[in-house]
């Protein structure tokens, strides 16, 4: 296909104040930014673009498709109506319109959605995740759980609902926590052993075999004394926030051959027993005797050029442009493969 003629829609979610939690919209705002960067990443790269933001309606992801029929989609929607629940129904819809679209279908980004059930396919793979246990109700908490936990909404990302009030070691806290989880986020919360050690993510790319990129880690030498070490949401968000600048980034990161190969290969193993494709990030954390957990796998993680995976980008001397390019060719071709079938 000739780049020049092709348009690439990019979609995206615009934060919609009446809709969202207002205490946690600088994740949903951060959105606009990936969605201008993988933009003029095309643009470069000869590509036209049409802009679909979303708010509330389906019109606005159905409309402007059926009137320019772009040949690809940029599917950076994280939700829809304010809820990341409805993420994989987005790509639902995409595939309902038979249109090609960037990142994970429709399955694999429900199926990561949900973090319980996440753990138990990994865990039914052979792969490590912390024990957890999913409550609904505060006054049936998990009898067997060892302290210290981490309570979290089931179904959320971005570390929305995790702050260090998160990390329990009593059990009125656990149930004080969970409470708060129910009530807040109208969804199940997740206990999880919490795991105290250092922080790594593997980003893999299609390219179109996964490649697992350099691994990236987390610093918490300069994090404020006294806190659990966690990326919560103000470490993520909150640019002037103590544990935002205690949360240093390194990549490519400090691990010997060993671990790499080891965190190489779940990840990998990860990503083929979920059925991803395109992209993704799954994130570990180390125990006191260095042995990983897989705490999650993001089928849609940040691309903007800040996060992660542009930082692992960089380090295996891709470079972001070409990242959205290949996407899009990768897209196409998976689209068109599909209609051979
Ligand atoms: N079981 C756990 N043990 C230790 N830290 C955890 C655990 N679960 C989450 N965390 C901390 O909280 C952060 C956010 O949790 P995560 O499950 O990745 O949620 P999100 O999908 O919102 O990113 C992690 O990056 C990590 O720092
Ligand atoms: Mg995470």
């Amino acid at each position: 296909m000739n780049v020049r003629s092709t348009l690439a829609g990019i979609l995206y979610n615009v934060f919609v104040p009446s809709l969202g939690r207002p205490k946690e919209a600088l994740s949903e705002r951060a959105l606009q930014t990936a969605a201008q960067q993988a933009g003029a990443a095309l643009l470069s790269g000869g590509y036209r673009l049409q802009w679909i933001p979303v708010r509330d309606r389906i019109e606005e992801i159905v409309a402007p498709i059926r009137r320019r029929r772009p040949a690809v989609i940029v599917n950076l929607c994280e939700g829809f109506r304010g809820h990341s629940a409805y993420e994989a129904q987005v790509a639902g819809l995409l595939e309902l319109l038979d249109i090609p679209f960037t990142g994970n279908n429709s399955h694999a980004l429900f199926q990561c959605h949900d973090k319980f059930r996440t753990n138990a396919i990994l865990r039914a793979s052979a792969l490590p995740t912390p024990p957890s246990w999913l409550v609904e109700d505060e006054r049936q908490l998990p009898a067997a759980a060892r302290f210290p936990l981490i309570v979290k909404p089931n179904c959320e990302d971005a570390s929305i609902g995790i702050y260090p009030h998160s990390v329990v070691r009593t059990r009125l806290a656990l149930r004080k926590q969970v409470a708060r989880v129910l009530a807040a986020y109208d969804q199940p919360a997740l206990v999880e052993s919490f795991v105290d050690g250092r922080e790594i993510s593997a980003a893999i790319v299609d390219q179109p075999e996964p490649r697992v990129l350099p691994l990236s880690e987390i610093l918490f030498q300069h994090y404020p004394a006294g806190l659990p070490r966690i990326v919560g949401y103000d470490a993520k968000w909150q640019a002037a926030h103590p544990t935002y600048r205690g949360t240093v980034p390194v990549c490519p990161a400090r691990v010997s051959p060993a671990l790499e190969q080891r965190l190489t290969r779940f990840a990998l193993q990860a990503w083929r027993v979920l059925k991803l494709r395109g992209y993704a990030r799954v994130d570990f954390r180390l125990d006191a005797r260095a042995c990983p957990y897989i705490l999650e796998v993001n089928p849609n993680p940040d691309t903007s050029r800040e996060a992660g995976l542009a930082r692992s980008l960089a380090a295996e001397g891709i470079a972001y442009e070409d990242f959205w390019r290949s996407q899009v060719r990768l897209a196409l071709k998976k689209m068109k493969a599909n209609h051979e079938n």
